[in-house]
């Protein structure tokens, strides 16, 4: 069946034929344009708007369709689209009445009731890796609550912490994506069909049963909106692109960490690579390589919105170009999860390094200052100068922070304020510890061992939670 014969008598050249086909990124729409058009079928013959025997027939090829796979269509890009190709297959299989199937339907309905049906499966399966990395977070951070390192701002030391609780940011920041995702699944879940190509139709079809039929949620209840929108796929890449932000960010810092510098850590040799004339090399090329991933990600966001703006309403061809974006950003973040995830339990980290970087810079100087303000009383900010000043001191005379005692405090002190400060020596010594200042940060959120088990014990029970959705939908 050629699409064009009635209006067009010249075919387009190849090239414009190949230039304007979707064909190649449509193949991953194939089971969900069967879907749809079994619903659809479906309800025309329960609506009595076409005879149920050809109703019968078009739903029996389209499931023989389904056995044999997408290898049975004819998919040359002069076909145009992959719902060409399924129509001149049901039509090779049981002749003219096959175009009963597209009364009060459109492309245009078709094509957005189809990329909602992929992306809404596609992002929970997402939405599973996304848990299963949550997973292997909590295990990791159950097992180093007490594994101190130096927490950075500036990326210069600031205050020690524990692995734990760094691994902890990274856990909330997915946790973030996977209810980011969620969200926008909300909105991918709204069925187009019926919409026709742009005003619904004068046949008295049934809106509510394909619905019901697809599995949707809810029905777009404006037929311009319904062919015409795609702020679905633009906010799931956008949903893709911070995920892939985070992503980044951590691994980020397993190149950071590996180096010889921070020493920190040890990736698994499985996800690193060597030198080809540096025999000594270990490098993190699969973080690096997911970093730089994130850029296309980010990239196709920005092509997704910039062919929607200004499009007039409704379809429009442009709308199309879309899809290979959607595919690839998708694909990406999906790698990038996974391989993200591997890596990260690949890591061992090196728990005296952790220790020697938290004791070597001053990073416990603001809980000297708490101190300071605890047991005499000092406004912080008097706190504050007294110990920047030490640390000034300190290093100018070499000494290492453990060094710093109660009588240096109170030279210091001397110096600035005509007076000491008489602090007991314990108490300075725990102030300059590092585990006993992560033990100290015990409010929700904190560094402490307690507070850190109580955020895992908050993600773990998320985890169980959205494990329990999936099921029940599952079961449903
Ligand atoms: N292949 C098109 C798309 O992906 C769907 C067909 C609509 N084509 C048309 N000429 N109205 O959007």
């Amino acid at each position: 069946m050629n699409l064009r014969s009635g209006r067009l008598q010249d075919s387009m050249t190849s090239d414009a034929a190949s230039f304007t086909s979707s064909m190649e990124f449509d193949k991953r729409i194939f089971r969900a344009d069967i879907k749809c058009n079994m619903a659809h079928t479906t309800m025309l013959k329960e609506q009595k708007i076409i005879p149920a025997e050809d109703a019968d027939k078009i739903i029996s090829a389209l499931k023989k369709l389904e056995s044999e796979g997408i290898e049975a269509l004819n998919l040359d890009p002069s076909v145009e689209d992959i719902h060409m190709a399924l129509e001149n297959y049901v039509t090779k299989e049981i002749g003219e009445v096959a175009g009963f199937m597209h009364t009060a339907k459109s492309r245009n309905d078709q094509v957005a009731t189809d990329l909602r049906l992929v992306l809404k499966e596609e992002i929970e399966g997402i939405k599973a890796d996304l848990l299963r990395f949550l997973d292997e977070i909590l295990d990791m951070a159950s097992q180093n609550t007490e594994t101190i390192m130096v927490g950075y701002t500036h990326l210069q030391h600031a205050q020690p912490t524990t692995f734990a609780h760094h691994l902890l940011a990274y856990a909330n920041e997915l946790r973030r994506d996977y209810e980011r995702l969620a969200d926008a699944q909300k909105r991918v879940d709204m069925c187009p069909l019926g919409a026709a190509a742009l005003t619904t139709t004068s046949f008295p079809i049934d809106r509510e049963r394909t619905r019901e039929l697809l599995g949707f949620e809810r029905l777009m209840e404006n037929s311009l909106d319904a062919v015409s929108s795609r702020d679905f796929i633009a906010e799931t890449v956008f949903a893709l692109s911070m995920l892939a932000s985070n992503l980044s960010k951590i691994c980020e810092e397993l190149v950071l960490w590996s180096t010889y510098e921070f020493g920190m850590i040890e990736i698994g040799n499985e996800y690193s690579s060597t030198s080809s004339i540096m025999p000594q090399k270990k490098n993190p090329d699969v973080a690096e390589v997911a970093r730089a991933k994130t850029g296309v990600i980010y990239g196709e966001l920005v092509t997704i919105m910039t062919i929607l703006k200004a499009l007039p309403h409704s379809y429009n061809r442009d709308l199309q170009e879309m899809t290979p974006h959607l595919w690839n950003a998708m694909d990406i973040a999906a790698s990038m999860l996974n391989i993200t995830c591997d890596m990260l339990s690949s890591v061992k980290f090196k728990k005296e390094r952790g220790v020697e970087l938290a004791e070597a810079n001053f990073s416990t100087a603001t809980e000297l200052a708490d101190l300071m303000v605890r047991e005499k009383n000092l406004p912080f900010r008097v706190a504050h100068q007294i110990v920047g000043r030490t640390v000034t001191e300190a290093i100018d005379h070499g000494m290492k922070p453990g060094e710093i005692d109660s009588k240096f405090l109170d030279k210091v002190s001397m110096e600035l304020r005509g007076k000491t400060l008489g602090i007991d020596e314990a108490l300075v010594k725990k102030a300059l510890d590092p585990y006993e200042v992560i033990k100290t940060r015990r409010v929700i959120g904190g560094s402490s061992p307690e507070a850190v088990r109580e955020v895992i014990s908050h993600l773990r029970d998320f985890v169980a939670g959205e494990r329990d959705k999936i099921q029940q939908k599952g079961s449903n």
